[in-house]
Formats: C-alpha cells, sequence, structure tokens
C-alpha cells in the first residue's frame, strides 16, 4: 500500500490467494475488532457470493474481488446508500482508465448490456448504532469470453473486453480505493448528498421504462424517474409513483 496515501480505506490491507469469499473474512475480522478501512482481497474465491444469495464467479488470476470495512458515524438506515457510494467509485476508478462507467440501479456496472461490477453491502448494526458495513466489490478485469461459464456468456464482461487490452488489476485497485476513500470521507462529513449527485451521473437506469419483480412474485412497470434520499428508486406507474429499496426487487429494462 505504499504510495497509495488514502487518508484511512487501504491503511491496512490483507492479501489472500485463495479464500472462501472476501465478505465473510472480513466480517470475521470485524467481529475480531479489526479497524476502520481495512481491506480484503483474494486472487479468487471458492464461494464469492453476490446479491439474493446467488453465486459470484470469481476465478484466479482475472479480477478483483475485493472487501472494505467501514465503521461509520451515520445510521443504520443509511447504509444500504454504500453500495451505491462503491458504484461511484468504481466509476471514478474506470474514468482513470478512459472507460465511462454506466451503473444499473442500485448496484451493478454495465457494459453493452452486459454485467463489469457486482456489489455486496452487508451491514451488523445494534439499536441506531452501526457496528460495522462490509462492503463487497466484485470486478471482472482480464475476463476473456471464452473464460466465462457458458451461462455467464451472454450476462457477463469485463474491463479488458470493454477496453479492447488487459488492465493492472493493482493500479486499478489503488485507484478504487482512493476514490473510496475520497467519498467515505466526505459522507462521513456531509452525509450523502454528494454520492446521490455523483451516482445520477452515471445512472444509465433513470428514464428507462423497467419492470420490477419483487420476491414476493408482485410485477409492475413503470418509469424510473430518480432516486430519493434514501438511494430508493422511484417508479412513475399507471397507478402513481411507487418507490423500490434495494435488495427487495430485481428490475430489469422492458
Ligand atoms: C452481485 O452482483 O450480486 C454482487 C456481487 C458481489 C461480489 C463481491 S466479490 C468480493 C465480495 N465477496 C463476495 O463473496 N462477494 C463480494
Amino acid at each position: 500500500t505504499r504510495g497509495l496515501a488514502t487518508r484511512l480505506i487501504g491503511q491496512k490491507v490483507i492479501c489472500y490467494d485463495a479464500v472462501n469469499s472476501t465478505n465473510l473474512v472480513l466480517k470475521d475480522l470485524a467481529r475480531a475488532g479489526a479497524e476502520d478501512g481495512t481491506v480484503v482481497v483474494a486472487d479468487s474465491q471458492g464461494t464469492g457470493r453476490g446479491r439474493m444469495e446467488r453465486a459470484f464467479f470469481s476465478p484466479p488470476g482475472k479480477g478483483i474481488w475485493v472487501s472494505i470495512l467501514l465503521r461509520p458515524t451515520f445510521l443504520p438506515q443509511d447504509a444500504p446508500k454504500c453500495t451505491l457510494m462503491a458504484a461511484v467509485a468504481v466509476a471514478r476508478a474506470m474514468e482513470k482508465f478512459g472507460l465511462r462507467a454506466a451503473i444499473k440501479w442500485p448496484n451493478d456496472i454495465m457494459h453493452d448490456g452486459r454485467k463489469l461490477v457486482g456489489i455486496l453491502t452487508e451491514m451488523s448494526a445494534e439499536m441506531d448504532r452501526v457496528n460495522y458495513v462490509v462492503i463487497g466489490i466484485g470486478i471482472n478485469v482480464n475476463i476473456a469470453p471464452e473464460d466465462f461459464p457458458e451461462e455467464l456468456r451472454s450476462v457477463a464482461t469485463s474491463l479488458m473486453q470493454m477496453k479492447g487490452e488487459p488492465l493492472s488489476r493493482v493500479a486499478f485497485l489503488q485507484e478504487l480505493l482512493r476514490a473510496l476513500d475520497a467519498l467515505y470521507a466526505d459522507v462521513q462529513r456531509d452525509g450523502f448528498a454528494s454520492v446521490l449527485a455523483a451516482w445520477r451521473e452515471y445512472a444509465v437506469t433513470l428514464g428507462q421504462t423497467v419492470r420490477v419483480i419483487a420476491p414476493a412474485g408482485e410485477e409492475f412497470e413503470g418509469v424510473a424517474s430518480d432516486i430519493d434520499a434514501e438511494g430508493a428508486l422511484l417508479i412513475d406507474t399507471e397507478h402513481g409513483q411507487r418507490r423500490v429499496l434495494a435488495g427487495d426487487v430485481s428490475i430489469r429494462p422492458k
């Protein structure tokens, strides 16, 4: 981490060859008292996890599978917005490599309709105090189309495919941690307003007609118009405005 020059995030970086999941490893460290800003990164994950208990493909040598521990002063109900903050940090890092990010609400970064980056935020809180937030970020860096298992080929892509050449994983991780460090300092001082504003700049979901699928099976359609102060997506439907929170639903373009 020499030369990282961050205030907090990445002051301590723990690197592994192979782990089950960097989120699981970091949650254990968090429970054992690890400090705000601790980072766990692994070359590969055996059981990388995505949202809704889905598996996350994390092969060796080709991606950034990283988790970041925060011990924020904000309230537990603000924690889901860490996902938006992480997406903006990835977008800022991509810009340093000449790549323009397209964020699909709330947490996927897409290219050509396929997923480049996934984010899984987990939290532990007691009463109205956050004990810890673990932000897990999976970035497909140097993955060729044929490296993906068959079933992912039509839905996943990589920074290498987007840029047309391989990128340095270390250099990208450094930019990501710098961007996150700056955003987190800002959030701790002034709240999430500027994160939400930055998120809107990269959002591709806004203005789109989307179909919302709730786990209970309810489905509806409408135009995604904005996100509110809580990071919820606002959808204008025939029957008025609906508000959906991350984690509750999956959305897809109509
Ligand atoms: C999603 O797209 O549903 C979220 C994917 C999150 C993957 C990252 S990889 C690093 C961290 N460890 C995990 O097990 N998951 C996250």
